[in-house]
C-alpha cells in the first residue's frame, strides 16, 4: 500500500515584527524576562492598519505557498482540512472560507480540525487515513492563527500575550509510490479532557444565556486563561513519551531521528524534550525566538523552514511531536 507523503509545503507570516521590547512598552514585562522564561524574541502580527485579515487569509496564502511547491493546481485538491483555534467566525467553520479564497472547486469537502496545539497532528492523521484507502489524492492541510487580536496586552494577561504569535502554514499531501519506502510511517494521537481548565477560552459561550454580556467582557471573560506551570509540566513528560511511542511502534530508536521538529511552545520545553531524548542539537528544530507560539501553524511552519533550509533530505527520518491545550498531544514519524 502506498504511503502518505508530503508533496509540498508552504507559509505565510505577516511583515509586522513585533518585539520584546515592543510588548514591554503595553505592560509590565521585559526583554530579559521573555527570553529566559520562552527563548523568544520577537513574533509577528497581523498589521490591521496596514493590510487588515484573519486566520483564514492566513491560511489561505500558506496554501498557495504549498500548492505553488508542490507545483499542484487549486483544481486537483480533492479534500481540504483546516485548523485553527482563532477562527474567523464562530461558524461556518474556516475551512470553507479558505476553500473560497483558493476557488477550489464546489463540491470539495473542508474539515474543521480543533486541537490547538496538536492540531497539525491530529490533521496529519486524518489525511493520511483518507489517502491510504484510497479517497482522497490531493489534501491539502493547513494551520493557521492570528493570536495578536485575542490576546490582552495587559499585566494580567502578560503570561499568555508573551508566548504566543500570528501566520499559517500548510502542506499538500497525497499518496507515494506503491513500493516506496518514504512516507509517513504512523501517526499516535492522545487527549486528557481532565485537563481543559488549565489552557482555555471559554467566552461567549454557548453553556450560558445570554451567550455575552457587556458585563462579562469588561471584567476580561473572553481572554485565554492558562495555567502556564501545569502545562509545562506535563508538555516535558507527555512529548518524550509521544517520541518513544513513535519509535517503537516503527521498531526505531531516538538515533534514527535526523530532526525532530516539536511543536514550538517554549524553548525551555524543547530543551527539556531533547534532554530526555539525549538527542543532540542538530537533531531537535527550534525557530521559536522568531514567531513566539503560532499553535497550528506551529508544525507546519517548522517543517517547511527545515526543508528549505535543507535539514531535512530525501530518506531521512522526521519526528513531529506535539502538546497542547485540551490536553492534547501526539506524535508522527515521516521517512521524508
Ligand atoms: O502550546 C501550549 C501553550 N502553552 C505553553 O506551552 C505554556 C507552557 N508554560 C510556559 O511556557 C511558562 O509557564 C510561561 C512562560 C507561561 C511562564 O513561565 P514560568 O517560568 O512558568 O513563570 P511563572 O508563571 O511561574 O511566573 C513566574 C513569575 C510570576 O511572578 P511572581 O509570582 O514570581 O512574582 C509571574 O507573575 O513571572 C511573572 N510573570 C511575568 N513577568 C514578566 C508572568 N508572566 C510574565 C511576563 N513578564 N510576561
Amino acid at each position: 500500500m502506498a504511503r502518505t507523503v508530503f508533496l509540498g509545503t508552504g507559509h505565510y507570516l505577516p511583515d509586522k515584527v513585533v518585539t520584546n521590547a515592543d510588548l514591554a512598552k503595553m505592560f509590565d514585562t521585559s526583554d530579559e524576562w521573555i527570553v529566559q522564561r520562552t527563548g523568544i524574541k520577537e513574533r509577528r502580527y497581523v498589521d490591521f492598519e496596514k493590510e487588515p485579515m484573519g486566520s483564514s487569509e492566513l491560511g489561505a496564502r500558506a496554501a498557495r505557498a504549498a500548492l505553488a511547491d508542490a507545483g499542484v493546481s487549486k483544481d486537483e485538491v480533492d479534500l481540504i482540512i483546516y485548523g485553527t483555534l482563532s477562527p474567523d467566525k464562530a461558524f461556518p467553520g474556516d475551512g470553507v472560507l479558505i476553500q473560497a479564497k483558493l476557488d477550489v472547486p464546489a463540491g470539495v469537502p473542508a474539515l474543521d480540525v480543533r486541537n490547538q496545539c496538536s492540531g497539525f497532528l491530529y490533521m496529519l492523521s486524518v489525511a493520511d487515513a483518507f489517502i491510504k484507502a484510497g479517497t482522497y489524492k490531493r489534501v491539502l492541510v493547513i494551520g493557521a492563527e492570528t493570536h495578536s487580536t485575542g490576546i490582552e496586552f495587559a499585566d494580567r494577561g502578560r503570561d499568555v500575550t508573551v508566548i504566543f504569535g500570528d501566520g499559517g502554514a500548510a502542506a499538500l499531501l497525497g499518496p507515494g509510490d506503491d513500493d516506496a519506502e518514504r512516507g509517513v510511517l504512523s501517526v499516535h494521537l492522545h487527549a486528557d479532557g481532565r485537563y481543559w481548565q488549565e489552557l482555555h477560552l471559554s467566552y461567549p459561550s454557548s453553556a450560558e444565556m445570554p451567550r455575552a454580556t457587556p458585563e462579562k467582557v469588561a471584567a476580561g471573560a473572553h481572554w485565554p486563561q492558562m495555567n502556564g506551570r501545569t502545562v509545562f509540566k506535563h508538555a516535558v513528560s507527555r512529548m518524550p513519551e509521544a517520541v518513544h511511542e513513535a519509535l517503537d511502534a516503527n521498531g526505531l530508536s531516538t538515533s534514527d531521528i535526523k530532526l525532530l521538529i516539536p511543536h514550538q511552545a517554549n524553548q525551555r520545553i524543547t530543551e527539556m524534550v531533547q534532554r530526555r531524548l539525549e538527542l543532540r542539537d542538530d537533531q531537535v528544530f527550534s525557530n521559536i525566538a522568531k514567531y513566539g507560539n503560532t499553535t497550528a501553524a506551529s508544525i507546519p511552519l517548522a517543517l517547511d523552514e527545515a526543508v528549505k533550509e535543507g535539514r531535512i533530505s530525501r530518506g531521512d527520518l522526521v519526528c513531529l511531536v506535539a502538546f497542547g491545550s485540551g490536553f492534547t498531544w501526539g506524535s508522527a514519524l515521516i521517512r521524508w
